[in-house]
């Protein structure tokens, strides 16, 4: 019994050990970002000393570790400590040349005179070199199972003598010339005047049909999706520094290595990096190449599997639109014959309200997706980027989250917690409630309009200092959202955020009931618009009872889900029995 609770202790440390790599590990990219909304991003990191206090919870399958709430109070009234922000540790590649400046520390200097396809080289090697180092952190911690979620690197596939062709949705060679570049599901990356060092360009989707024929081996066709993720060298200003390849590598490969951290995070909590694939979408090839949409800007492509039927959002809307099935039916037409039937008529002096949409079907996608998260956080797995477009939908109607840029991952140890029913009792602002759910973790990306208080603590502070005055769309984008409002009418709620974090902008697993919830909300809207348009059209009376009470019933959920205090939040399994009572009460007709 002593030598096996010495062992488990072992463990315990190991896994602590993980922890804290973990969550400095995925914190790689330590620059300044742009968000979604354009707007500049301070990007704080997370620091805990975890190592002090350990217990083992033998109930747990997994060495488990957890600060006593008192600990924990302690040190979640720390900040993340910024000074990683700029200690970049040794550069991972690109040996014996001296760095540039000051500017991007832990970088190396790069000849200003090559050509982009050279960078386009050294940033490759760089991301691979960064990812192995990545893997070999996480694997000497969970063990080497954990090196199966890795990605494949399509030049060194084709190297290795593969065979590689890709092809677009029109079954053309994917960027072929004459062909338009690929429609993009996000918007197309037209040329920008913003030729700063690493400047962004809005990413870019295809669906394609990949070909890899491996030496010996049969072929493979996969659907996958294409994203390309570009970064602007700077190369205009022939006076100006070109960011160093590392530095390059390091702000495109963010997605890439917040990938590896949350796919060997679940693949740890739910046995293995197939059941981790069944959550979230795996990542299966990668390569690095000079744009073809805009000179003097290098792209890293990720492929992933393609879901059949897009995102959430996109089916929500088809289900609203009545798209994909007799659901919603037809509106009955006025008929041609001078004599009307009695029904006929009175079919056009009265007539039916709108069938309802197949809501049963939005009820059980909707339960499907609080019972992802549920299993998300059951890992330490945090989606700070939380909203329906960045959850996909395969032909089954199974649910994954894809892009996970913006994803952290608590210590595992605490993301069970000890006692998952600890009653979270907040009792004043500055002793906010004592819960793992309430550990921070930075906010590297979000959507503004869907981002709780506090994600958007810093942002509201700053624009307050400036008097309250709109000088950009972002801070309209700002003021809009929910978050900004409920920061705005409580000072009491302002007093509990900034005690969070130390007065840092942080998310935490709570924040996915926010996220849900207001996401969820701005899918409603949009059906209820979708909902409108239709019941509007002749034949019709108006909406129906049925399609208003789940409109109702489901908003009044997303309200409960905004609780301005984290703490105040349900939890997901909390979310996913509501939504379950909404499902079983639901009227017919
Ligand atoms: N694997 C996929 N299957 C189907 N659609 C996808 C897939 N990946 C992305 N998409 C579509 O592309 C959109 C943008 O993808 P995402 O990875 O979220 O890019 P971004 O970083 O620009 O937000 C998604 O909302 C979804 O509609
Ligand atoms: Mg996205």
């Amino acid at each position: 019994m002593a030598s096996m609770e010495a062992s488990e202790l072992a463990m315990a440390v190991k896994s602590l050990a993980i922890c804290v790599e973990v969550v400095v590990g995925s914190d790689e990219a330590m620059e300044h970002d742009v968000d979604q909304d354009g707007e500049a991003q301070d990007i704080p990191m997370l620091v805990d000393d975890l190592t002090d206090s350990a217990e083992l919870n033998a109930s747990w399958p997994y060495p488990t570790v957890w600060p006593e709430p008192k600990q924990q109070a302690a040190k979640r009234s720390r900040p993340f400590d910024k000074r990683l922000a700029i200690d970049n540790g040794p550069p991972c590649c690109l040996s014996g040349a001296a760095p540039v400046s000051g500017a991007f520390p832990g970088g190396q200097a790069v000849d200003l005179t090559a050509p982009l396809e050279l960078l386009v080289v050294d940033v490759e090697n760089c991301n691979r070199c960064h990812i192995a180092s990545k893997l070999d952190r996480l694997s000497n911690t969970w063990g080497p199972a954990v090196r199966s979620i890795a990605p494949e690197s399509l030049s060194e596939l084709r190297a290795a003598g593969a065979h590689v062709e890709l092809y677009g949705a029109d079954e053309a060679p994917y960027g072929a010339p004459n062909r338009r570049g690929g429609a993009g599901q996000t918007g197309s990356a037209s040329a920008s005047p913003d030729q700063r060092p690493l400047a962004r360009r809005r990413n870019v989707v295809d669906p394609c049909r990949l070909l890899v024929q491996r030496p010996g081996c049969n072929s493979e066709v996969l659907m996958v999706a294409r994203k390309s993720v570009t970064r602007c060298v700077g190369r205009t200003s022939a006076a100006g520094p070109l960011p160093p390849a590392d530095r390059v590598a390091q702000s495109l490969g963010r997605e890439l290595l917040a990938h590896l951290s949350k796919q060997a995070a679940l693949a740890w909590r739910f046995g293995g990096a197939a059941a981790a694939a069944v959550l979230s979408a795996p990542l299966l090839f990668w390569e690095v190449l000079a744009s073809r949409r805009e000179p003097a800007c290098v792209e890293l492509v990720l492929y992933t599997p393609w879901a059949a039927q897009g995102s959430l959002w996109d089916v929500l809307e088809a289900v609203a639109k009545g798209e994909g099935s007799n659901h919603l039916g037809t509106t009955s037409s006025v008929p041609a014959a001078r004599r009307w039937s009695p029904e006929q008529i009175a079919a056009v002096l009265f007539p039916p309200p709108a069938p309802p949409a197949d809501w049963p079907r939005v009820g059980r996608l909707i339960q499907a997706l609080a019972d992802l998260l549920a299993k998300l956080e059951a890992a330490g797995v945090i989606e700070v980027d939380l909203k329906l477009q960045n959850v996909v939908v395969d032909e089954y109607d199974n649910l994954r989250v894809i892009d996970p840029e913006g994803t952290q991952v608590l210590p595992l140890p605490l993301a069970a917690p000890a006692n998952p029913n600890t009653p979270c009792e907040p009792t004043t602002p500055s002793v906010s409630c004592l819960d793992w759910r309430l550990l921070p973790v930075p906010v590297d990306v979000r959507t503004t309009a869907y981002a709780p208080p506090e994600m958007l603590y810093e942002d509201f502070v700053r624009f307050q200092s400036r008097g309250g005055r709109i000088r950009h769309q972002s801070d309209l984008s700002l003021t809009r959202s929910a978050g900004f409002l409920a920061l705005a009418r409580s000072g009491n709620l302002q007093g509990v955020i900034a005690a969070g974090n130390a007065r840092q902008s942080y998310a935490c697993v709570a924040s996915h009931a926010w996220l849900f919830g207001a996401s969820l909300e701005g899918a409603l809207g949009m059906m209820r618009g979708c909902l409108g348009n239709r019941a509007g059209q002749p034949g019709y009376r108006g909406a129906g009872a049925v399609d208003e009470w789940w409109l109702r019933e489901l908003g009044a959920l997303c309200v409960r889900c905004m609780a301005p205090r984290p703490c105040d939040r349900p939890r997901m399994e909390e979310i996913c029995a509501q939504v379950q009572r909404i499902r079983h009460c639901a009227p017919v007709r």
